[in-house]
């Protein structure tokens, strides 16, 4: 029989039935987690990947606090704030030129459902039909719908599988395997016309840190825009410096057209994402006609305590301000 649990609560990626109790943390302080029987534990996946500057950093801990005594909450359509409207100027200064609208959201996958819906609104409103995602083998993109759709099958989404959309695979560029899925990327794109062709680059994280060289990401970019499908960069896990340069389009000099970052945005302190894209694609939303809208909100858009952190200014302050913990 099953035992009756302590907690109600219903853990993410982890059977209960294997794992029952989950280890509680009481504290975080700089690489450090400190569990509620006391013990210290080395942060070292820094909290899935998000904590960039090391839990409870006095700098973002005193902007949340100030910010959520100002406006902790404001309906975005129609609205703006100083928070985020800083975010977006700060993160134009930092991203790959060619990159000029920001649009908010709140997770690594809902940036993904994001970049695939301006994809599909793009063709739309300039008049083309064209919907199919081309995704590269052992992807991750998150696990919401249209963000599994994306990424490989497995045994994750299996139980899903009849609610994700068909998508066509290219094979991961392996080494000495590159050119296999250079050749695979152009075919596809010519022969099928994809809308958008979406790619963690130079490193997929999930899929269990799979890398391949700069110069596929180049050449897979040209490919792209010599049949005008649209490069979709996933920098959810590859963004703030984890592959060496701030983004890791830069070392493949490639601007993506639309371009996805979360996690270490806030530092890792506050849910907060943004999906980047070309002036185009906005363009082709722009309009007097209401049904040529961008139709994608939730509540939270561009919360002004997660914009708050403002973990960007900080890349342009340098790295004293850091060290001053
Ligand atoms: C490349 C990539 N995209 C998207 C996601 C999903 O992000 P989130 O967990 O914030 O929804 C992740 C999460 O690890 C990721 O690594």
């Amino acid at each position: 029989m099953k035992p009756k649990r302590k907690s109600p609560v219903w853990h993410p990626f982890t059977q209960h039935g294997l794992q029952d109790e989950m280890t509680k943390i009481a504290r975080g302080d700089g690489a450090y987690l400190y569990a509620a029987d006391g013990s210290r534990i080395i942060d070292a996946i820094s909290s899935w990947w998000v904590v960039t500057h090391g839990h409870c950093h006095p700098r973002i801990v005193s902007a949340i606090q100030e910010q959520a005594g100002r406006l902790n909450q404001i309906i975005f359509a129609g609205y703006t704030h100083d928070p985020a409207e800083e975010v977006a100027a700060q993160l134009l200064k930092f991203t790959p030129d060619g990159l000029d609208h920001v649009f908010f959201s709140d997770s690594g996958s809902t940036s993904v459902e994001v970049a695939l819906k301006m994809a599909g609104g793009y063709w739309h409103n300039i008049g083309k039909h064209r919907s199919r995602i081309v995704v590269m083998e052992h992807s991750y993109h998150g696990d919401t719908i249209g963000a599994m759709s994306v990424g490989a099958r497995s045994v994750f989404n299996a139980a899903y599988g009849p609610l994700l959309f068909e998508v066509t695979t290219i094979p991961f560029p392996a080494k000495g395997h590159e050119q296999a899925a250079l050749d695979a990327l152009d075919s596809i794109c010519r022969k099928e016309r994809p809308a958008a062709f979406i790619v963690e680059p130079l490193i997929l994280g999930a899929g269990g840190m799979l890398m391949y060289p700069a110069w596929v990401l180049r050449e897979m970019k040209q490919i792209c825009e010599a049949s005008d499908v649209l490069l979709i960069a996933d920098e959810v896990m590859t963004g703030w410096g984890r592959t060496g340069t701030l983004f890791a389009c830069e070392q493949a000099n490639v601007t993506p057209d639309i371009a996805c970052y979360s996690k270490g945005l806030t530092g890792g302190a506050l849910p907060l994402a943004v999906t980047l894209c070309r002036a185009d694609i906005f363009d082709a939303h722009y309009s007097q006609d209401r049904t040529r809208t961008f139709f994608h909100s939730s509540s939270y858009t561009a919360n002004p305590v997660a914009c708050a952190p403002q973990a960007l200014t900080w890349i342009s302050g340098g790295t004293k301000t850091l060290a001053t913990k």
